[in-house]
């Protein structure tokens, strides 16, 4: 049967939208509206409520009283109520990446591509769920131990997960860890980025017509600036799935303990490119990974590392292609490269550029702005007094830094405080695995650009992106533990 979710289900006639609370959608006490401006021309799509403290406390404590009933839910229901999930949603596809671009300014493309990824995400969730197993351990492996002992090992849930998705990927990276989680028998507290929180209640709702019991999804909107010490630092929070910055993601591991946490943060992914490369396939992987939704992922293309020998080549082949990138409204069909999230964002991403200018950098195409468009732009001879060589612009400009050995390159990618991924390309195998095998990176992609999926991969940052590992099955371990029961056999008379 088709279920069609409408915004209206969601939202008052003022288009005030609601939270899910005890899978009901109800309003804040709260009088504090955010406004949400659509990026590409500041058009009112909706207000969300900040919910107060008292108000989180509430609904923590259902969504504490739910997953009580929702851990003895066997999991083949659990994993029938995610097939509906992914249902409903692809039944509702076009609608959610219509609002992903009018509230992200994300492309047509790669917004439907973030919905349909994420029905292709449930659905693994699903299968992979039926797969929660355990193991009994005998006793007598161990020496001196009688063979009296056997342990029998489950995977049980954390309790109540609170999820904090970035703006970036408010649909796939909220079920990333709504999905997951749900699978293992948590409930989930969902709090979406304040700029695609209409998209991330929409998915909540999904969640929600597929047939999860009251309380076991309850969302909280406000901004994480207000509301998150509170939220993360919450008594009955029992595991915290955060994606989005990296000085968020510090701010909540030092401010929690004794919590587990699961941190996706920041990159400066770094493309090397060795003399051997196909010059071609490393132009078409950078420009496509540095600059696809305008250069807004964790896993962009955020330097280049290439041989001095073949830099012009390269410099020459990427600036080609980057001066076919379609620049303008996200609406529009082709379009890549389109406004940035808010300003903030793009005068962050002005003062990177400016002061590669300043310091002798050579601009080879770019560098301008309009509005909240900053025009893909590619740097020449970056070294390593630039900003740009080192911090995260999380917008559509790249360095090129010249290096003249393997491992010069090597040692500059891990000088990074970051350690997301990195790609490298070469045909030659040998040199691939040694540079992999000596960055500190989570994932190394060999002639290809650094990216998250397929999602069943496992995805993780070390050092100042992240800690712990996301990918399907890792993300249900994740949010689940072993519990032992070991059974202590008697003689028998
Ligand atoms: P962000 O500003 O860190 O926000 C991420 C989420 O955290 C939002 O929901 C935000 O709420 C919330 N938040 C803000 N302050 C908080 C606090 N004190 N406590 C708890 N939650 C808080 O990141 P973003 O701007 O959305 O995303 C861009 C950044 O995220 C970039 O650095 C990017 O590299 C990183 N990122 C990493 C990955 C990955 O998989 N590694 C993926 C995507 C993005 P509000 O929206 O209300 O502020
Ligand atoms: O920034 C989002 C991060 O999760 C990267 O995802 O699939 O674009 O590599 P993807």
């Amino acid at each position: 049967m088709e279920i069609k979710v409408s915004f209206k289900d969601i939202s008052n006639e003022d288009k005030i939208y609601k939270n899910l609370y005890d899978g009901k959608w109800v309003e804040s006490n709260s009088d504090k509206l955010i406004e949400i401006k659509s990026p590409i021309n500041g058009e009112l799509l909706g207000k969300v409520q900040s919910m107060s403290k008292e108000e989180v406390d509430l609904a923590i404590k259902n969504s504490k009283e739910a997953q009580k009933l929702w851990a003895e839910v066997p999991i083949n229901r659990r994993a029938a109520i995610l097939y509906r999930a992914a249902e409903i949603l692809e039944q509702n596809a076009n609608e959610l990446a219509e609002m992903l671009v009018l509230e992200i300014a994300k492309d047509k493309r790669g917004a439907i591509a973030e919905v349909y990824r994420t029905i292709d995400y449930i659905k693994f969730t699903a299968d992979s769920a039926k797969q929660l197993e355990g193991e009994t351990i005998p006793g007598d492996s161990f020496p001196g131990t009688k063979k009296n002992k056997i342990s029998f090992v489950t995977r049980v849930p954390l309790g109540v997960v609170l999820a904090i998705s970035p703006f970036n990927y408010p649909v796939n990276l909220a079920a990333s860890k709504i999905a997951p989680a749900l699978a293992a028998g948590n409930a989930v507290f969902f709090k979406p980025p304040t700029q695609g929180s209409i998209s991330g209640l929409y998915l909540a709702e999904i969640f929600n017509k597929a047939g999860l019991p009251d309380g076991v999804l309850n969302t909280v909107t406000g901004r994480g600036s207000e509301i998150g010490d509170y939220c993360v630092t919450h008594p009955d929070i029992d595991f915290i799935n955060f994606t989005g910055s990296t000085e968020v993601g510090k701010r909540i591991s030092n401010i929690t303990t004794m919590k587990p946490v699961l941190l996706e943060l920041g990159g400066k992914d770094a493309a090397i490119v060795l003399e051997d490369a196909d010059l071609d396939e490393a132009a078409d992987n950078i420009v496509a990974g540095g600059y696809s939704y305008s250069g807004q992922r964790c896993t962009a293309v955020k330097r280049i590392l290439v041989m001095d020998s073949v830099a012009d080549e390269l410099v020459a082949k990427v600036k080609t292609k980057v001066a076919k990138l379609e620049v303008g409204d996200p609406r529009e069909e082709g379009t890549v490269v389109g406004p940035l999230i808010n300003g903030k964002a793009c005068d962050f991403v002005m003062e990177l550029i400016e002061d590669a200018k300043e310091k002798g950098a050579e601009l080879v195409i770019g560098g301008n702005r309009e509005g909240n468009i900053v025009y893909p732009t590619l740097f020449d001879k970056v070294d390593t007094n630039m900003r740009l060589a080192w911090e995260e612009p999380f917008g559509p400009v790249l360095p090129v830094i010249r290096v003249k050995s393997i491992d010069e390159a090597i040692g500059i990618a891990n000088e990074s405080s970051y350690g997301l991924q990195s790609s490298v390309f070469t045909k030659n195998i040998d040199a691939a695995f040694y540079i992999a095998n000596k960055l500190e990176v989570g994932t190394v992609q060999v002639n290809n650009k650094p990216e998250r999926g397929p999602d069943h991969f496992p995805f993780l940052g070390v050092k100042a992106s992240g800690m712990g590992t996301q990918g399907i099955r890792y993300s249900i371990e994740a949010m689940s533990r072993p519990k032992a029961i070991v059974l202590n056999l008697g003689a028998v008379e």
